[in-house]
């Protein structure tokens, strides 16, 4: 092996303070500088010499811009050398052609951020990246070919990858070592030994196009799972295979399997995981610091290089969270129990780490951000009341709304579509509406007539029982609750995917409008307005007393911060007592999804960056299943104090798993 852990750690460059290497950074500095892999000795070779990294994974687009210097800081005063970061395809192409890397999604600055810290970077651009993150970061609009078939050599598939890469890699190629920059290795695809495909003309197609935007001398590497099977249909000649694995794991055997792959060459896990994801509806992950520890040093007893996956998770904002099947879709916390938190907190396994790697660059990590608990907001029912009038009354608001065409079936967005159609007969009865094939993607707010009847959950509840006139509205807002990051199911189309029946009748003629909430909130059109409703709402009737206590509907709040203290505002979390499911808003950013009722997560992570202390802070809610509020005030209430980790009611939502009950609908009312 290359050389063991101790001297290999002692030979790294010393480290100096940050703040020197500002002063010292530029891209265009003519040193020769090398980064190859030394396939004798193995080891990788920096500029010559023998080089071994400590890396940590950390992800630019779950963290605000504001805070990627206070990070990568913290990771550079842990005493890592490296940093390792996907590129997510979809976070930067919303729509084929159209580009975005500015603000939050400004990579290039992510990556010179890193450059001047000190950070050397390892790169994976993808094109798919996993990373619990929607549909593994591949654009949604690729679906708009209905038989695609993702990371293979499939035309239009392939086509839209060279386009993308075509943009981004000329883009990374000045940053390479080699050409001043810190990108010392670049990942092709990801984990593709588990995906079906096993497409070697893909993988080979994707080698020669980095090869062709970023030059022969780049190192470019492939990451499995660490089993032979994994690396059959993973590694190719051309790429550096490398492995992944967790804490407990056999690192003897795991390398081995590398060995199977690369005979020589430096040992590589590419991701070792310092905790793990989260699912709705189970319980919170937690790794132990002491198995991360122990099998780190095992790693780095062997000369292995090491990339800690997370070094921090941060945060799913938005709509941004994937899902696995069955359909299982991850919160908005992406913690993932590592050595930073969310917010950036230091943890005791942010210094048991440090104490292992004992590459200590003088002077203490930047401290962990001071949290403010501001306390209680009470939230008003936004007077337009339900998404379902507010679609009536607004029908000339374009941001609200677009009337789509019949066979629109299939939701190209994030976020929220309504389906509408009237009842083709009289349900005086409990009649069973259902989705036989399963096809509510990915989990929908039935109402007739304005009156919530209830939830049909994808995998989990494919009928209920509506009653109803003929001619009654029945409306069906869908919710897509992120695409399936993972696997040979990757094609998530969204909406209502398959026919819903009433009794033994295919519903048809819907009408769908596709909600474009996002752009109401920044037009400021859902904060305490007082639209009037013009949908007649009747009363429920006993018979339409179901679970659900009420339709989507809007809440806004408002608090202000004082200006008179200093160090204000600061970061917070968000919690929400009593409320059930939806989507919250602050000042216009999408914060992410709260689901108390479900859990493990309870608060969601308010950075300070969102706030103001000039001007009132407004906050928009859509509760989907019913809010506190009648009777008596409703509030959501800021908090010091995160909590991930809530016993569960989840097996409440696993009661209902499945139950397809079959009525039908009568002709005539039966009193
Ligand atoms: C960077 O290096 C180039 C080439 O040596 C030099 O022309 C340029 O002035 C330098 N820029 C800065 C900001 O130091
Ligand atoms: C670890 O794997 C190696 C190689 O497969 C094997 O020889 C050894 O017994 C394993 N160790 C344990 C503790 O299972
Ligand atoms: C629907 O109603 C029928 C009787 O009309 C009942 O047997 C069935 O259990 C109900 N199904 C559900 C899901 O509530
Ligand atoms: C929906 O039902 C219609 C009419 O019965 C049928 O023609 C169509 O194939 C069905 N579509 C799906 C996706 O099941
Ligand atoms: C909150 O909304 C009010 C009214 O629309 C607006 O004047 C104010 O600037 C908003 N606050 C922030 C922080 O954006
Ligand atoms: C959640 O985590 C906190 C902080 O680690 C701990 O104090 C608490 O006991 C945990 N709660 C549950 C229900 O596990």
């Amino acid at each position: 092996s290359c050389i063991t852990a101790p001297s290999a750690l002692r030979s790294r460059d010393p480290r100096p303070l940050p703040h020197r290497l500002h002063q010292n950074s530029n891209l265009s500095v003519a040193s020769p500088r090398t980064f190859e892999i030394d396939y004798k000795n193995d080891c990788f070779r920096k500029d010559g010499t023998e080089f071994q990294y400590i890396s940590g994974s950390i992800h630019y687009n779950r963290i605000p811009r504001v805070y990627w210097k206070d990070r990568l800081l913290k990771m550079y005063m842990a005493g890592l050398n490296a940093i390792q970061m996907y590129i997510p395809w979809n976070f930067h192409e919303p729509h084929p052609g159209q580009y975005v890397f500015s603000g939050d999604r400004d990579v290039m600055h992510f990556i010179q951020l890193a450059h001047d810290i000190g950070l050397l970077v390892i790169l994976r651009p993808g094109p798919y990246i996993c990373g619990e993150w929607d549909m593994g970061g591949l654009p949604a609009w690729l679906l708009n070919k209905k038989d695609i078939v993702l990371r293979t050599s499939d035309p239009d598939y392939i086509n839209a990858v060279d386009k993308w890469m075509g943009k981004l890699l000329p883009m990374i190629k000045p940053f390479l070592y080699q050409n001043g920059g810190p990108i010392i290795t670049v990942q092709v695809e990801n984990e593709y030994g588990s995906y079906f495909a096993c497409d070697y003309s893909y993988l080979r197609h994707l080698v020669s196009l980095f090869r062709s935007h970023l030059g022969q001398d780049v190192v470019l590497f492939s990451t499995d799972g660490a089993g032979v099977s994994y690396l059959k249909c993973g590694s190719l000649q051309g790429m550096y295979a490398t492995v992944d694995f967790g804490p407990g794991s056999n690192v003897t055997a795991a390398f081995a399997a590398q060995r199977y792959a690369e005979p020589h060459g430096p040992l590589v896990n590419s991701e070792f995981y310092t905790g793990w994801l989260d699912h709705w509806g189970e319980q919170h992950s937690r790794v132990p610091t002491s198995a991360v520890v122990k099998t780190l040093v095992d790693m780095l007893n062997m000369g292995a290089n090491v990339n800690l996956y997370m070094f921090i998770g941060g945060t799913n904002f938005g709509y941004w969270n994937g899902a696995n099947g069955p359909y299982a879709p991850q919160p908005t916390s992406y913690d993932y129990d590592a050595p930073l938190t969310e917010a950036g907190d230091l943890t005791d396994k942010y210094f048991a780490i440090r104490d292992v790697i004992k590459m200590i660059p003088e002077g203490p990590p930047p401290p962990s951000t001071p949290k403010y608990a501001y306390g209680p907001v009470t939230m008003k029912k936004v007077s337009m009341h339900e998404i379902f009038s507010s679609l009536t009354v607004k029908s000339s608001n374009r941001f609200l709304y677009n009337h789509l065409p019949i066979t629109y079936f299939f939701m190209k967005q994030f976020g929220f579509i309504l389906y509408r159609t009237t009842l083709p007969v009289d349900c005086s009865k409990p009649t069973a509406l259902s989705s036989p094939l399963n096809g509510v993607h990915d989990r929908a707010y039935v109402s007739v007539d304005g009156i919530a009847a209830g939830i049909l959950e994808r995998d989990k509840a494919i009928s209920l029982n509506i009653t109803g006139k003929a001619g009654s509205q029945l409306d069906v807002l869908v919710e897509n609750m992120g695409r399936i990051n993972y696997g040979k199911d990757i094609n998530d189309f969204k909406g209502l995917v398959s026919n819903l029946t009433l009794g033994a009748k295919v519903l048809s003629i819907w009408t769908s409008y596709s909600l474009s909430i996002d752009e109401a909130i920044s037009q400021g059109l859902l904060h305490g307005r007082d639209f009037k409703r013009r949908v007649p709402i009747r009363r429920p009737s006993r018979l339409l007393q179901h679970s659900v206590s009420s339709l989507p509907t809007f809440y806004s709040g408002t608090f202000s911060i004082a200006d008179g203290i200093p160090d204000l505002p600061q970061d917070t979390y968000i919690q929400f007592p009593n409320w059930k499911k939806g989507q919250i808003w602050i000042n216009g950013f999408n914060l992410g999804r709260y689901w108390p009722d479900r859990g493990p997560q309870i608060t969601l992570f308010v950075p300070a960056s969102l706030l103001s202390t000039a001007v009132l802070n407004n906050i928009t809610v859509l509760e989907l299943e019913g809010a506190p509020c009648a009777p008596g005030p409703c509030t959501v209430e800021f908090t010091a104090i995160p909590v991930l980790n809530a016993t569960l009611a989840s097996l409440r939502s696993k009661i209902n798993a499945l139950s397809f009950a079959v009525t039908f609908c009568v002709e005539k009312v039966i009193l």
